[in-house]
């Protein structure tokens, strides 16, 4: 139902502790698969998701990512890539990762996501996960069952719209 829908965008929030408890398989099959079916620039679907949900992978993730430390405690991590010479890398990789954080949202899991473009450990994470190198990485999805909540401040309708003209 479209109105499910809407409660699960306006209720989603990052959450950076989770549970230590595992995502069933099918679960995150599925959220990959929102992120597959994501709007593309000319439908040329550039992305590449590695998903780690080993304990090592993980940790290995958050020691480069500076400020993904809580990833190590994730129950899976996505690593969204895009191949580097396509021409709107950085606007379907994040189109497929927002889609995957709403649809973890719609199946009760809790994320966050970490920044992951042209920093300055983007390169290294692509060869901790042997990605290769016509790879950019692009996002850092965090994702597990979380008993947090999280409440921030946003800009108001009025703040951010005009209607019609400025
Ligand atoms: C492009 C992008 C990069 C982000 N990078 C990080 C990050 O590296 N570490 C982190 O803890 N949160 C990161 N976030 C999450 C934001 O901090 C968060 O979305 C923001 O504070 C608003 O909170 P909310 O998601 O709960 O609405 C990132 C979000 C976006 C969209």
């Amino acid at each position: 139902m479209a109105h499910d829908l809407i409660r699960v965008i306006k209720e989603r929030r990052s959450i950076r502790e989770y549970l230590p408890k595992p995502i069933p398989r099918e679960v995150l099959e599925d959220i990959l698969d929102c992120g597959r079916l994501a709007p593309s620039a000319r439908n040329i679907q550039p992305w590449l998701f590695v998903v780690s949900t080993e304990k090592e992978i993980k940790e290995g993730i958050a020691k480069l990512a500076l400020y993904g430390k809580f990833i190590a405690n994730a129950a899976a991590c996505i690593s969204v890539f895009c191949e580097r010479d396509s021409k709107f890398l950085v606007e379907d990789g994040c189109a497929a990762t927002q889609n995957m954080i709403i649809a973890a949202k719609a199946y009760g899991v809790d994320s966050c996501w970490v920044a992951g473009y042209e920093r300055p450990y983007s390169e290294d994470i692509r060869e901790l996960l042997g990605v290769p190198e016509k790879y950019k990485l692009i996002s850092l999805i965090s994702l597990g069952y979380s008993d947090k909540s999280a409440s921030r401040p946003k800009k108001t309708l009025n703040e951010v719209v005009r209607w019609e003209k400025y």
